[in-house]
């Protein structure tokens, strides 16, 4: 996830871009770059870290001109650096590209274009277009400047294959900016004699709040007195503008009340954008050969926090699907505790920000040990990817909220990659069941997209309960971690008190803190140990509590006999369940938290990144 903005006016385009790009850092914040057409040269400065950074390096450099694009970056392809900072270009430097999102077939595409003589000067995907379209306007025809750009552009679209939205200037065309849309955001803003290109209505909504929302497939040519848009078979389309009456600030949250449930709302894309890595090659990435992978005998995954209960899910898809033990240690304890260095062994850091003290301090001991090491991590260029072998990467955008929701689906999702590549690499998993348990990853992201419309009915519920003292949630098995990070959310953002118990364990104790009207929350998809989670609804029900039971479709009607409230999610398949059993309980923690009148973004003690031990 990267913000773009781009400027066609009468005006010096720089302040307009500048001030877009500051808005924009929610989207990604590693470094950031701006090109600008100073009559018909093309001025480009980029810098690392945020986007204040690339300011003072403009002010020196000093570009002019009233056609310009700028670029914030999260890393996805290639560290965090100057090189890898967009706008990038063609060899010849008269085109310039931003780009966010992920061009799938970036490889092939390179090979292509180095064999027909093209140098690369980074290691991103997005340079691939720049070529393309360079390569392209040396084969298409037509009668001026602009159409030819625009030919080499929609025949570049024809090669490129993934999720993109990306911002073109061509140094022959100035006061023209062409924006192209497919899976990924992209708006026009129009302005009176100024128009706007963006990946979000914040970076541009200072100046006009009428706004085109680009469909897939789309190409919008932006000149100072209009804009044209053309649909996904290249016919122009009728322009219809939006008007925005959402302030700055509610737009930088896409239109929510927080980042939060902003981020709750991302989860259907952000699975996606995991899933187009799925099929990474694991052994590559850790610099193992299929005999080392075939030899691994121990994995230990490492985390903190939420974290922590992605790595609890994935100890069981590890040893379901590849047949390798897994201990699973907070990383606080990993440190601090005596591991016996057993050769074969695969330690895996699971963290969000990739910064997180204990984490590293955790891995580095791992590697003290010997074993090889794997981080699972969002953040490119983060001290963890650089302190472990390899790194799989989440994808999932920058995550703003303290309380993490995309980020934790993101890596059970990812872990869940790791363990059936581990299964097939060591023959645990026959072809079938391999391909089979692939489908199911790859119908993740559309069974997301229902669950997100559960919140209506959560936020309804939590007017019944959000005084409650404490909350209790119980699961089993791969729902039983989600019963622990069901009660962190709640913890985090609402600061009630709230435990998470394996459903199994009650009678041994928890049982007795469960009294009159105390919400218990159990995590029950008609799966194998359904009928067990039934006796433990029974018998919460039998202290009094207020049973609510979140289940499958087939469970609906037997959980109607022993709750209180019954909430269905959509069904997967059963491993991957708790990706989706988890939603409800992030709107509950959100709803309850709002009611409640809590600092929901930025809760009280917490920080996002805990990066002291
Ligand atoms: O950045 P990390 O994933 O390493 O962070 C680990 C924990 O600090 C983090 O998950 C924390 O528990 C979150 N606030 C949970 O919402």
């Amino acid at each position: 996830m990267c913000g773009i903005i781009g400027y066609v006016g009468n005006n010096n385009s720089v302040p307009y871009i500048i001030d877009g790009l500051k808005r924009l850092e929610y989207r990604g914040y590693d470094s950031a770059g701006i090109s600008i057409l100073q009559g018909h040269e093309l001025v480009t400065v980029r810098a690392v870290g945020k986007v204040a950074e690339l300011e003072k390096a403009t002010l020196l450099a000093n570009p002019k001109g009233n056609t310009g694009i700028g670029h914030t970056r999260w890393a996805t392809h290639g560290k965090p650096s100057e090189e890898n900072s967009h706008p990038h270009t063609d060899c010849t430097g008269d085109i310039v590209v931003v780009h966010n999102g992920i061009i799938e077939n970036y490889l092939t595409l390179r090979d292509k274009l180095e064999s027909r003589g093209h140098r690369f000067k980074s290691e991103t995907d997005t340079e691939v277009i720049a070529h393309l379209i360079e390569e392209n306007l040396l084969h298409v025809r037509a009668e001026n400047d602009q159409d030819r750009l625009l030919k080499a552009v929609q025949k570049t679209n024809k090669e490129i294959a993934g999720a993109y939205a990306y911002g073109v200037l061509w140094a022959r065309t100035p006061g023209l900016l062409i924006g192209v849309k497919n899976q990924s955001p992209m708006v026009v803003g129009l302005g009176k004699d100024e128009n706007f290109l963006a990946s979000d209505v914040p970076a541009f909504l200072k100046h006009t709040n009428k706004v085109l929302f680009l469909e897939d497939g789309e190409i919008a040519l932006l000149h100072v007195d209009g804009v044209t848009v053309l649909d996904k078979d290249g016919k122009e389309k009728e322009v219809k503008p939006v008007k925005i009456s959402w302030d700055q600030q509610t737009a930088e949250k896409g239109g929510f009340a927080h980042f939060m449930l902003k981020e709750i709302y991302d989860q259907p894309q952000a699975i996606e954008d995991t899933l187009r890595t799925a099929r990474a090659d694991f052994g590559k990435i850790l610099g193992l050969d299929t005999t080392g992978i075939r030899e691994l005998r121990n994995i230990h995954i490492i985390a903190c926090g939420t974290a922590y209960h992605a790595g609890l899910v994935g100890k069981y898809y590890i040893e379901q699907l590849a047949g390798i033990p897994v201990s699973v240690d907070l990383a606080s304890e990993y440190k601090y505790r005596a591991i016996p260095p057993l050769p074969h062994t695969l330690a895996v850091a699971i963290s969000q920000s990739g910064e997180t003290a204990d984490t590293i301090g955790a891995i580095k001991k791992a590697k003290e040990l010997g074993f090889r090491t794997l981080a699972i991590c969002n953040v490119l260029g983060s001290t963890l990817t650089r302190t472990c072998d390899g790194t799989f990467f989440t994808h999932c955008g920058p995550e703003i909220s303290v309380a993490s929701t995309k980020a934790f689906t993101s890596q059970i999702t990812s872990v869940y990659a790791l363990a059936l590549f581990l299964g097939k690499a060591n023959g645990n998993l026959s072809q079938a069941a391999f391909d089979k348990a692939y489908k199911g990853l790859l119908a993740l992201s559309k069974a997301m997209s229902e669950a997100v419309k559960l919140e209506y009915e959560v936020r309804h519920l939590t007017r019944k309960i959000y005084k409650a003292d404490r909350f209790i949630f119980l699961g089993r098995n791969v729902n039983f971690p989600i019963a622990l990070e069901g009660a962190l959310k709640l913890k985090e953002v609402s600061y009630r008190s709230a435990e998470g118990f394996a459903a199994g364990e009650i009678k041994h104790g928890p049982i007795s803190i469960i009294d009159k009207g105390t919400p218990v929350f159990m995590i029950m998809p008609h799966d194998s140990l359904f009928e067990k989670m039934l006796s433990a609804c029974q018998e919460c029900r039998a202290r009094g509590a207020f049973v609510v039971v979140i289940t499958t479709k087939n469970g609906v009607k037997q959980a109607k006999d022993v709750a209180d409230k019954v909430i269905t999610v959509p069904q997967t398949d059963d491993l991957l369940q708790p990706i989706i059993d988890v939603v409800p309980l992030q709107f509950l923690a959100y709803w309850i938290a709002k009611r409640l009148g809590c600092d929901i973004d930025q809760p009280r003690n917490l920080a996002k990144s805990v990066t002291v031990e």
